[in-house]
């Protein structure tokens, strides 16, 4: 893209006619120019609305907004987790200045909205943080559940009948309001005045009102500052009281400068909105997702099971904050941009959460998608929101109750649904559905009433988002190779996939990668294949000896770390016996691509070696075959030494093969190597062999012990802290944290010799301490 490199390419000057500038000096482009998150298309959908950005120009200045705008998860990720050079002290700003008209009526109501916590810098943010927790450990949450549960059937008992309903209007606005209401600890005697105040602050806060208007919500937005402050008194006299901000009240005791006066009169305001609007967007944004997607909802309907990870799912297509913000303290760059000191930036998690670099087949709507709590709904890092599992609750209860009284209720077909104009909040106003009552199912049999599934609080658990698939067929591919065919059991679509991407096979106890091989075109099945391994862990002997057509078997993924860049211009891929398989599937994209490529493929002999006769087919000349029982080996240092300037290399094989290469890369541009280990070695815990040690978290003040049988990524998730992880074995990168000081034994296959020699990140699911403290930026 033009604006990619940090300084711009034009120096601030304008050539021809002068097109308008950044702060930075560089020439706006005009789809950064048209960008309004206001209206158009931002309004429609974020996430397509900013596909050009992640594509082209993944951080963009606005000059409609006056903010940055960063539209990829890598970068709105390392934003969010960076609150000290990226602060969130204008989370709660006015994003719309406001008019002195409006100024001096707020003024008249003493309105002081202040910091919070999601708008507090540090130290002191962590520390009322962790003073004010304990009421969302799933301890304290599970006293609500039943509040939930009770709520929900008394509002789907008032519509059952009905036939017709809106959904937003008749239940999804209000259950939240309530629970939110009995989560914080307001009396039921000021409930029904709170409510009535809780939309003002969004319009005031995050939209775009006109003048008169402005005076409007302030005039509201002042009576409901005066009101949470009486609400507030009236807590304090009563401080026995069950509640998040009775708590708050009580800790004030203790720490008077942590839990401020005026910390608990905004978040007596703050709070309302943060645990009520969220909620119920969300779950409205769900229940249209959903309900658009017939089969999905079908399939939770058969299976209830499914419900947490389709809650996930959901928030992550269709969240209900879409962007959140945050203003730069220092000079800094985001990816290649720099970023003057005092820029504020729009980080937008919708289309953070839409972004292909990080989920596999990002627009298509997939409930077994493994790797879905990745997304950014919620924020991350110390900031991330404190209620995602009161949120979680709710809305797996509220999919629950639906699909189990009503599952054959349907959108009202030709409905246009609208949207509340502002830059990070979102969900339908309206949402009309309809039914037939007469064919209810507990008309026929009351006893469904009864018979709930109930859910474990937290994050869904990676192996209910397993996905049952069919073998279609076992073929043998090469000798001691099989190639399975799987599909659907009920014949549906499968989810797309890039080459490289591999799924997680469970055999009995075991879980495999296999990388897919298959047609890319040929969206009903996906194929991998086997190596049988006498010295594995028994997963491929299974494979071999047990798999037959018609079995099921669960799987996970598909999923990406392997991913290939198709911006090279030529290609070098390397494959030694099995590890032929993700560079099949690379081969067949690049030639698709018109690509100049050519693939080197080492085995013993040309019967163990797969796929043979398909490469030759459609890759002839291009393809380079060494049996070494015949005497032909594959020269690893001509072969690189020749390569054109600009070739990417991708390679897949046994470990030696790929140090072999990583060694002859130390001299290549960064960059230019992209390996697959099939599998990390020793990453199994002897705590025999292993010491103990500290881990100190600088950002959070907390020290933890990590014994000899468990992992930092354990002892960290012991203690509450949310790290991230996807394969637990040192092979994806997705546990990495920054290391502040300390001597790591990096266990790891993602980090490179050079990266590690700087010891400023590790992998907490395998890396330990060589000796003595680690200290960490979490
Ligand atoms: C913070 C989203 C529900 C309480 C946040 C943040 C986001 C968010 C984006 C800022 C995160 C960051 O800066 O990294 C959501 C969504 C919800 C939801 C999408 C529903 C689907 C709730 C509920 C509650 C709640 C139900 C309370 C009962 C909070 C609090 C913070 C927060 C207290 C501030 C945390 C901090 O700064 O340390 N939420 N939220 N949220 N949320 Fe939520
Ligand atoms: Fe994959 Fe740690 S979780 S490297």
């Amino acid at each position: 893209g033009p604006l990619q490199g940090g300084r711009c390419p034009f120096g601030g000057a304008s050539p021809g006619s002068a097109p308008a500038l950044s702060p930075t000096g560089c020439p706006i482009s005009a789809n950064a120019a048209a960008f309004d998150p206001f209206e158009g298309p931002y309004q429609v959908d974020p996430a397509e609305a900013l596909r050009w950005s992640r594509e082209q120009e993944p951080v963009f200045y606005s000059p409609k907004l006056g903010y940055w705008v960063v539209s990829r998860y890598e970068d709105v990720k390392a934003i969010f987790r960076d609150n000290r050079v990226f602060s969130p002290s204008i989370a709660l700003e006015k994003i719309t200045p406001v008019s002195q008209a409006a100024q001096d009526t707020l003024k008249r109501y003493n309105y002081g909205m202040n910091r919070t916590l999601v708008n507090e810098d540090e130290p002191a943010h962590m520390e009322r943080r962790r003073a004010l927790m304990e009421p969302f450990t799933p301890e304290e949450l599970a006293h609500h559940e039943g509040m939930v549960r009770r709520l929900t059937r008394e509002y789907v008992d008032r519509i059952a009948d009905k036939g017709r309903a809106d959904l937003v209007d008749e239940m999804l606005w209000e259950i939240p309001l309530t629970v939110a209401l009995h989560f914080l600890g307001v009396p039921e005697e000021d409930m029904d005045t709170l409510r009535t105040y809780s939309i003002a602050h969004t319009v005031n806060t995050w939209g775009r009102p006109s003048p008169e208007e402005q005076v409007a919500v302030a005039e509201t937005v002042g009576k409901f500052w005066q009101y949470a402050g009486k609400v507030l008194e009236k807590m304090r006299q009563d401080p026995d009281r069950h509640g998040w901000m009775p708590y708050g009240i009580r800790k004030q005791k203790d720490l008077p400068e942590v839990v401020t006066d005026s910390y608990l009169h905004s978040m007596m305001m703050a709070g309302i909105v943060a645990a009520h609007e969220t909620t119920a967007h969300a779950s409205a944004n769900m229940f249209r997702l959903l309900l658009e997607n017939r089969e999905i909802w079908q399939e939770i309907c058969e299976n209830p099971s499914l419900i947490p990870n389709a809650v996930e799912e959901c928030l992550r297509y269709s969240g209900s904050v879409v962007a959140w913000r945050r203003i730069a303290t220092v000079d800094t760059r985001i990816g290649d941009v720099e970023i003057p000191k005092g820029s504020k930036l729009l980080i937008v998690s919708a289309s953070a959460n839409h972004d292909g670099r990080h989920f596999e087949n990002p627009d298509e709507l997939d409930i077994y998608r493994d790797n879905t709590t990745d997304h950014l709904t919620f924020g991350y890092g110390s900031h991330q929101c404190m209620g995602k599992n009161l949120a979680r609750m709710e809305m797996r209860i509220f999919l629950e109750e639906l699909t189990r009284r009503l599952p054959h209720m349907e959108l009202v077909p030709n409905q246009t649904f609208t949207y509340l104009p502002n830059t990070s909040f979102r969900g339908p106003d309206h949402l009309w559905v309809q039914w037939d009552p007469a064919a209810n199912p507990e008309r026929r049999d009351p006893a469904i009433l009864e018979r709930f599934t109930a859910f474990p609080i937290g994050a869904p658990a990676k192996r209910d988002a397993a996905r049952q698939l069919r073998v279609r067929e076992v073929h043998a591919e090469a000798n001691g190779i099989v190639r399975l065919t799987l599909e659907d059991p009920r014949g549906r679509r499968l989810p797309r996939w890039s080459p490289g991407a591999h799924l997680d096979v469970t055999i009995g106890d075991y879980v495999r990668k296999y990388s897919l091989c298959g047609d890319q075109d040929d969206p009903y099945t996906f194929q991998i294949a086997v190596l049988r391994d006498p010295q594995g862990r028994g997963g491929s002997a299974f494979i071999h000896e047990r798999i037959r057509p018609d079995m099921l078997v669960r799987i996970g993924g598909p999923k990406n770390h392997f991913r290939l860049e198709e911006g090279a211009s030529s290609y070098l891929l390397v494959a030694g016996g099995i590890g032929i398989t993700p560079i099949v599937a690379m081969a067949d994209r690049l030639k698709r691509l018109g690509k100049d490529y050519a693939i080197h493929y080492a085995g013993r002999a040309l019967e163990t070696m797969a796929f043979v006769e398909r490469l030759r087919r459609d890759h002839g000349e291009r393809l380079h075959l060494y049996p070494s029982c015949e005497g032909r080996r594959l020269d690893l240092e001509a072969l690189t030494r020749d390569a054109k300037p600009g070739t990417q290399v991708y390679a897949c094989g046994p470990e030696r093969l790929l140090t072999h290469l990583e060694r002859l890369a130390e001299g290549w541009p960064d960059g230019m190597l992209h390996v697959e280990h099939f599998s990390s070695a020793g990453t199994q815990l002897d705590p025999s062999r292993e010491i103990g040690f500290d881990v100190e978290l600088r950002d959070s003040g907390l020290t933890v012990h990590v014994p000899p049988d468990q992992t930092v990524l354990q002892a960290l998730r012991a203690v509450g802290v949310d790290v991230p992880s996807d394969c637990e074995e040192g092979l994806c990168g997705t546990c990495e944290v920054n290391l502040i000081e300390g001597e790591v034994d990096h266990r790891d296959k993602v980090l490179t010799q050079s990266e590690r020699a700087e010891n400023r990140r590790m992998m907490v699911c395998c890396s330990r301490a060589r000796s003595g403290k680690l200290s960490l930026a979490l």
